[in-house]
């Protein structure tokens, strides 16, 4: 996978790769201003999160090359576009995990000139940037300890290159299994109604040749039956304290099914995906998306017209159906992570 997040310093301009409209048209969405940002963010033009921190991240930069130096209350509207920024989706913690971390190197100089706050945060986020794909790799060399050769893998919604700032979490386990030499199949349930599954998941491996079926989200518990998937590896939007993982929704109803077929469910994070101020996955904020999401297949209506819908994104696999989490520190049992509290 060619990189999918650009960002060019000399002008300012981050360019993303529309996952909108993937795998069908290869198109740049080009952000010039802490709105575009966010808008690209609620639109899910970029998605998966720590993609969304890496973009957050350099949302940071754009905010600080649109903000105009000679006014004095600078610092303010910087301030309160971060904040903006911060809010764009509430269930992925690597966006305020990567706010945070923009703000930081502020806080630590709060008397920088506008210009060198530009200059430090380009540096930051490029550091960021790639310190998630260095973070991805070395979770793809201890992840892919846990797969055999010849087994098939299924994953749910799109945890790969796209989903991060390079090479993927779960797609990432998977990435380095196959350049280990071992041969993997990929199953992608198809993960309605955003179908990062069928659209994105199977448009990243397919590209890189790692072979992808795209299934239905409720074929899970027949192909499970009939011993059809060896393991189970997904990403995570936010993992509690007590190493409950929310993720896209759908996956606590793959994890159910791994765990009455005993399939090994393992999901795969970086860090900056673990909030330790959140102690358990009942309180981790689910984010509900626009109706239309489900009511609507491109520019037409399937559902009956003044049907109520629910179409919340993400739902949380409690810590006991979780075999392992893979993580760039290695691979840990859900209650080894508390452990890890006081580093970070
Ligand atoms: O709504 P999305 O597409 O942002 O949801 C993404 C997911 O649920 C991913 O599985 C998760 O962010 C992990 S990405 C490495």
């Amino acid at each position: 996978m060619h990189p999918h997040i650009r960002f060019t310093p000399e002008n300012n301009e981050l360019h993303l790769l529309d996952q909108r409209l993937l795998p069908g048209q290869e198109e740049w969405f080009i952000c010039r201003t802490a709105k575009d940002i966010i808008f690209a963010l609620q639109e899910m033009v970029v998605r998966g999160a720590p993609a969304i921190g890496v973009t957050a991240a350099y949302g940071c930069c754009l905010v600080a090359a649109t903000a105009d130096p000679v006014s004095p209350g600078w610092s303010r509207q910087v301030d309160q576009e971060l904040n903006a920024l911060a809010a764009t989706r509430p269930t992925a913690v690597n966006l305020t995990w990567a706010v945070d971390q923009m703000r930081r190197v502020w806080r630590d100089r709060p008397h920088m000139s506008l210009e060198d706050l530009r200059q430090v945060w380009t540096e930051q986020a490029m550091a960021l940037h790639r310190q998630d794909e260095a973070n991805n790799r070395t979770m793809g060399v201890h992840g892919a300890t846990l797969l055999r050769d010849n087994d098939t893998v299924m994953t749910h919604c799109n945890a790969g290159a796209l989903a991060t700032g390079a090479y993927g979490t779960a797609l990432g386990v998977i990435r380095a299994a196959v350049e280990a030499g071992k041969r993997i199949h990929v199953l992608a349930n198809e993960t309605r109604p955003f179908l990062q599954g069928a659209r994105l998941t199977a448009y990243e491996l397919s590209k890189d040749n790692i072979p992808v079926t795209v299934c239905c989200d409720n074929a899970v518990g027949l192909l499970m039956t009939r011993g059809m998937v060896q393991a189970v590896i997904v990403g995570a939007d936010r993992v509690a304290a007590n190493g409950d993982a929310a993720n896209k929704i759908g996956t606590y109803t793959v994890a159910v099914l791994a765990k009455r077929h005993n399939v090994p469910f393992y999901v795969a994070a970086p860090f900056s995906t673990i909030d330790f101020a959140t102690a358990s996955g009942a309180d981790i904020p689910i984010e509900k998306r626009t109706p239309r999401e489900v009511t609507h297949i491109q520019d037409k209506m399937i559902t009956p017209p003044g049907v109520p819908v629910l179409n919340f994104a993400f739902d949380v696999t409690p810590a006991e159906l979780i075999a392992a989490i893979i993580t760039e520190k290695g691979v840990l049992k859900p209650d080894q992570l508390i452990s890890f509290r006081s580093e970070f």
